[in-house]
């Protein structure tokens, strides 16, 4: 954002005393403080960055896909399944749609129910900060974080602009994913340090490696897109499949990837909604001279259809010469192709980090740790993640919403 877009609401130095301390003015953490200064608390929040909501900035091709009209439970994963219901259904898709029309931000559904700004993420991040303005919230950018401690009345904050206290804190500084952008873990730390148990995090929504000699063989095909299926035992998204010169993306591969497992392997589908082999056996014919790579090529990208067919060893000839077996082999390996990921981009540039806070530590309602009162933990840095489509913002703005409702 330009600099006199930032709105710096606490220039006047660090504001000491508060109600509610909020560290992370990300998608979360400014809902959270919308909410705690609604109902009459004051609220202080804080990051390092010189924005808030870079993130938001980013996201959605730089037009944020801010929520998924259909998002619900099953679309999240946790070790606790039923953690994320109750925040959801106090803060709904429609409730944040409501103060996006409110603002007169122009917006529409892509796909799948997922919502993007018609102009720019920008304007979410203008509606963000112009809510906390009316909430009286204090924004402080670039403070570095530097500890935190519990005292009788709360917590005292130390940043690199000196300290601050609160009797609630609510902690919204988001997952380990995007290093490059200030994530930093901090939250897992501060759990740590409170006692609070941490489940194993690994990225999410990231596209998957291959290893060197499959990739070399894919390697003529970076750029091509086509509809797939991919799955992962039960688990299936029907999706766009993007190959690349690292392996496999597009957003069928980046939703199975939250399910994968190092050392597994992922079943691809490629045109799931096309019987393949019953077209290859009426190519055959009515058009026996034609070659498998041209039959082929009439439902997929060429190279892809080049790629596919000569990779079948025994394939060679035109259709008529092809056996009713060859044709089904051909076909399964178009529509049933078994591969093995030999891992993922990582961090650097995966869209969630998976795990992290267990829920069991927190409750479900106000997103407290049940053994700390008035600290809280919302956003990516619960072992809550969304599936690709909106729902992580969707969880960012009920979990603040849920926080920002109980301090
Ligand atoms: P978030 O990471 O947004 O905010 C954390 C804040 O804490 C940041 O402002 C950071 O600077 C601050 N912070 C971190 N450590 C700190 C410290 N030690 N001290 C002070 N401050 C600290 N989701 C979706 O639903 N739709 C989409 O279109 C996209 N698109 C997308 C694109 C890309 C490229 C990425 C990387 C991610 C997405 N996402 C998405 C995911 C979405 O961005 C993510 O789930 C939310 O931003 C999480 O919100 P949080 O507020 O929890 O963390």
């Amino acid at each position: 954002m330009e600099k006199e877009e930032v709105i710096l609401i606490g220039e006047t130095g660090l504001q000491r005393k508060s109600d509610v301390i909020v560290i992370g003015a990300g998608a979360a953490g400014m809902m959270a403080a919308i909410r705690a200064g609604k109902r009459g608390r004051s609220v202080v929040i804080l990051d390092h960055a010189r924005a808030p909501g870079e993130k938001i900035r980013i996201s959605g091709g730089g037009r944020c896909n801010f929520t998924n009209i259909h998002a619900g439970p099953k679309n999240f994963l946790s070790a606790n399944p039923h953690f994320c219901k109750s925040a959801l259904a106090r803060f709904t898709p429609a409730d944040f749609i409501a103060m996006v029309d409110g603002h007169g931000i122009a917006w529409h559904e892509k796909t799948l129910g997922q919502l993007f700004c018609d102009d720019s993420a920008k304007d979410i991040i203008r509606m963000l900060l112009a809510e906390m303005r009316m909430a009286g919230a204090v924004l402080h950018l670039g403070t570095e974080v530097s500890g935190v401690e519990k005292t009788e009345a709360g917590f005292r904050v130390s940043t690199s602009e000196g300290h601050c206290e609160a009797s609630s804190l609510i902690v919204a500084t988001g997952g380990k994913s995007i290093p490059k952008m200030g994530a930093t873990g901090f939250a897992y730390r501060l759990a740590e340090q409170f006692g609070l148990a941490v489940l194993e995090t690994r990225p999410g929504l990231v596209p998957l490696t291959l290893d060197p000699g499959l990739l070399e063989s894919i390697a003529p095909l970076a750029g091509i897109a086509a509809p797939a299926e991919i799955r992962h035992g039960r688990t299936a998204f029907r999706e766009a499949l993007l190959f690349t010169h690292r392996g496999l993306s597009g957003p069928a591969i980046l939703q199975i990837s939250s399910y994968w497992r190092e050392g597994d392997e992922v079943v691809v589908s490629i045109e799931p909604d096309i019987d393949i082999a019953a077209h290859l056996k009426t190519a055959k014919q009515i058009n026996g001279r034609q070659s498998p790579q041209t039959a082929l090529g009439d439902i997929l990208p060429k190279r892809l259809a080049q790629f596919l067919v000569e990779r079948e060893k025994k394939i060679s000839g035109n259709m008529a010469d092809l056996p009713d077996k060859a044709l089904l082999r051909l076909a399964a390996g178009v529509q049933n192709w078994v591969v093995k990921p030999s891992g993922s981009e990582g961090y650097r540039t995966a869209e969630v980090t998976l795990g992290g806070i267990d829920t069991s530590a927190l409750d479900s309602r106000s997103m407290e740790a049940k053994a700390v009162p008035g600290l809280y933990f919302i956003g990516e840095c619960v072992d809550v993640t969304g599936w690709l489509g909106g729902y992580n913002f969707q969880w960012a703005w009920a979990s603040g919403f849920a926080a920002g409702e109980c301090v």
